[in-house]
């Protein structure tokens, strides 16, 4: 756009800032940031078309711009709404707002399971954190749920269709970053469902990036699956020379062990670059990184509890008080059959079982006789 393109006002809770025409209300609040920034949870800035599917960004326009000011008289998806000059856009500071969200977020969880304890996206789901900010304590639904089989869809990717929210952004990026499309959106209503055509795997270089779109823990990572909480493991940003992509990772780490290889995220828990499968799937050692240094994570995010950069650590002086060595600050990997360091978690196929924990030092606890009996 040229320098003498003339900009639009637009006022979203009370805050005005100035856009370029053809913003859409949701990109102008993402200007502004902050508070004033409705959900997004289809809407994805890097893929075309996406958008208009989940309703969680809805605004309400009390003034639809200068030359006619008439509200505008049903609550609008700001993603796919473009501003007008002198707009005037509500979106926290609405009541109808934030009581359609709530609605909409009970909707988002009519049959998406509860199943947060064991599902891989814990900690990084965006439902999580939509329904803990806009949902109510509990649903009204009282019918059956549609519930789906697991589908493992490619050697790196496992579908749980119970969990999907239909938000298409796999369908988009997968469109988008891939020449042939191989998965889409079966049937309609209430029997809609993302499938491969036929059962097929998704095979392509790029078709890891599903994952990372997808807002909720219907798409994972088979090689990540039950590994670890994500709260548990260290984000570190790293980068390789990589041919087929710019490289730029982020590194799921705990110790020297790499469990998993993500894009990099931006404050809208949006990938900044996507990312090819060798570096997601195929790159699992510090030393193929160059690592950069902790990746930073939202403070609101249970990701970034424990996880603090550049602090001290408090020598501990308590065996020099006291003459010995408290109980209390026992080795956990002494005493434990399960935790033990010189076993490499991320290695095992599936998740962990106490047979992969089975060496002859369990005789004495009567695990390897329990689990021989069995
Ligand atoms: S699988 Fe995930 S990304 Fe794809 S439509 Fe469902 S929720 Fe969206
Ligand atoms: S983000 Fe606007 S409708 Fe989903």
């Amino acid at each position: 756009m040229s320098e003498g393109t003339p900009k639009f006002k637009v006022t979203v809770d009370n805050i005005t800032i100035e856009v370029p025409p053809g913003t859409t209300i949701l990109n102008a609040a993402r200007m502004i940031g902050g508070d004033v920034c409705p959900p997004a949870m289809c809407y994805y800035s890097k893929l075309k078309d996406s958008g208009g599917k989940c309703r969680t960004c809805l605004v309400e326009v009390s003034k639809g711009s200068e030359k006619d000011p008439r509200p505008m008289p049903k609550l609008v998806a700001s993603c796919r709404t473009t501003v007008m000059d002198g707009m005037e856009v509500k979106n926290l500071t609405s009541e109808k707002v934030v009581d359609a969200r709530k609605g909409v977020v009970e909707f988002l969880l009519l049959n998406h399971p509860l199943d947060c304890p064991v599902c891989d996206q814990a900690g990084e789901c965006d439902l999580q954190n939509l329904s803990y900010e806009h949902g109510t304590e509990g649903t009204r639904y009282e019918f059956k749920r549609r519930t789906f089989e697991k589908e493992d869809i490619g050697p790196y990717i496992s579908l749980h269709m119970t969990r999907c929210i239909m938000c298409f952004r796999c369908v988009f990026a997968a469109d988008q970053l891939t020449e042939k499309r191989e998965h889409g959106i079966m049937e309609r209503g209430d029997h809609a469902q993302i499938s491969t055509y036929l059962n097929k795997a998704l095979d392509h270089d790029f078709i890891g990036n599903v994952i990372d779109v997808c807002p909720v823990g219907a798409l994972t990572d088979r090689t990540f699956r039950f590994k670890n909480r994500v709260w548990f493991t260290k984000p570190l940003d790293a980068h390789r020379d990589c041919p087929k992509c710019s490289g730029k990772v982020r590194l799921w780490t705990r110790g020297e062990e790499v469990f998993r290889v993500t894009a990099r995220k931006d404050q809208w828990g949006e990938v900044e670059e996507f990312i090819c499968n060798d570096c997601r799937f195929h790159k699992k050692e510090k030393k193929d990184w160059v690592i950069e240094g902790p990746s930073i994570i939202q403070r609101s995010s249970v990701i970034s509890q424990g996880h603090y950069v550049g602090t001290k650590k408090t020598p501990v002086l308590i065996d020099k008080v006291i003459g010995k060595e408290p109980l209390h600050l026992l080795n956990i990997h002494d005493v434990s059959d399960v935790n033990r360091p010189d076993i490499d978690l991320s290695k095992i196929e599936g998740p962990a079982h106490s047979d992969d924990f089975n060496t002859d030092h369990h005789v004495s606890t009567g695990l390897k006789k329990w689990t021989d009996n069995k």
